[in-house]
């Protein structure tokens, strides 16, 4: 299979982290005996520092041209004080928008070499194995109006019949192939939008009666993540609560840098690690790339259908985490892996 991909490394570690998992996408082609057409682009800070802007023209042109795009991570100091609009996070979203890319499958697992790893106790974190759905292109994001002026800032939660109904299919589909049990997360005790949000949620779920659908608010899901992560099997929840929901989920993986995503839509597919563009550590080969390794088999899995090949990635992750080349974020017992390393151990045990 021909596998055309776009790459957008973007900020800080972002550029370490995409290398690393470039290294494992050829290793899988060598491997499987598929060929890669691979092209760059800008995206984030250093894409406004070239062009002016966040999310260029040609970057859009490049998304469209590939069958599915890999994002490293977007955001630098230097824009701290810049307007929402102006910043390299609004590539990221422009993007997210431009594809429609309303689903994003964040899963969460503990892996059984990591359960040392997590700050939680073993017996907390132990089996964990959780995929938040995180609606991606509505709500809080790109609600109008917004705006802010000296004495008043304002932004708003808003969601239509058909973008809830959307999401809600993608995370009752994937139910059904896992425990099938879906959590619903809202804050419907206060605002109207969550009112909507579930009773939405409890429509679609008429269409799947072997799915069991549980509701519950967002302050106690953040509560119950940590207290009893087992509980879960798909998260369902809008934009900003999967965004807070999902790194506490780096928690109970271990570390941030563990967690893939993908972004699906109708067409395209985005894969972006979950972590940010961490400017403390970048540039030094520290950042953790099993998180850009894991969206590289969610690619493989979602865009391209490769069953096998996904899994093959997977293991490898696996395998390279019992070896104990990890980075310093997973507080190793001997001296941290470089990023570099991790990749190529993870391509080796392909
Ligand atoms: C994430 C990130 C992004 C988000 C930022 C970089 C815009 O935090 O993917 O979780 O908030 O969606
Ligand atoms: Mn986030």
């Amino acid at each position: 299979m021909n596998l055309k991909i776009l790459l957008l490394p973007g900020d800080g570690i972002g550029t370490e982290v995409t290398a690393a998992a470039v290294e494992v996408l050829k290793a899988v082609g060598k491997k499987f005996g598929h060929t890669l057409e691979l092209s760059e682009g800008l995206l984030g800070g250093i894409a406004i520092h070239k062009t002016g802007t966040p999310f260029p023209k040609e970057t859009e042109e490049l998304c469209q041209k590939a069958d599915a795009t890999l994002m490293g991570a977007v955001g630098l100091p230097e824009f701290d004080a810049a307007p929402p609009s102006q910043r390299p996070e609004a590539g990221l979203l422009g993007m997210r928008r431009v594809l429609d890319v309303f689903a994003n499958l964040r899963p969460v697992r503990t892996w059984p070499a990591l359960v040392d790893s997590s700050p939680l106790k073993n017996h907390v974190v132990e089996g964990t194995d959780m995929i938040i759905v995180r609606e991606l292109t509505g709500g809080l994001y790109y609600g109008q109006p917004r705006g802010m002026d000296e004495n008043h800032g304002f932004n708003t939660m808003s969601y239509t019949r058909k973008e809830v109904e959307r999401v809600t299919h993608t995370a009752f589909k994937l139910a059904r192939n896992r425990r099938k049990r879906v959590t619903s997360v809202d804050k419907s005790n206060v605002l109207e939008v969550s009112q909507f949000w579930r009773k939405i949620v409890i429509e679609v779920a008429k269409n799947y009666p072997e799915i069991q659908l549980e509701h519950m608010l967002v302050d106690n899901a953040a509560m119950q993540m940590v207290l009893n992560p087992r509980q879960f099997d798909v998260m369902l929840t809008e934009n900003t609560f999967g965004d807070i929901l999902s790194d506490v989920g780096g928690i109970l993986a271990g570390s941030i840098g563990m967690l893939p995503s993908a972004s699906l839509g109708e067409k395209k597919g985005l894969y972006e690690p979950v972590h940010g563009s961490a400017p403390d550590i970048a540039g030094q080969n520290k950042a953790n790339p099993l998180g850009a390794i894991g969206s590289v088999a969610a690619m493989l899995e979602y865009t391209f259908g490769l069953m096998k090949e996904a899994n093959a990635v997977n293991d490898a992750i696996g395998k390279v985490l019992e070896s104990g080349k990890v980075t310093a974020d997973l507080r190793p017992k001997g001296k941290p892996a470089t990023t570099t390393e991790v990749g190529q151990a993870v391509s080796a045990a392909l």
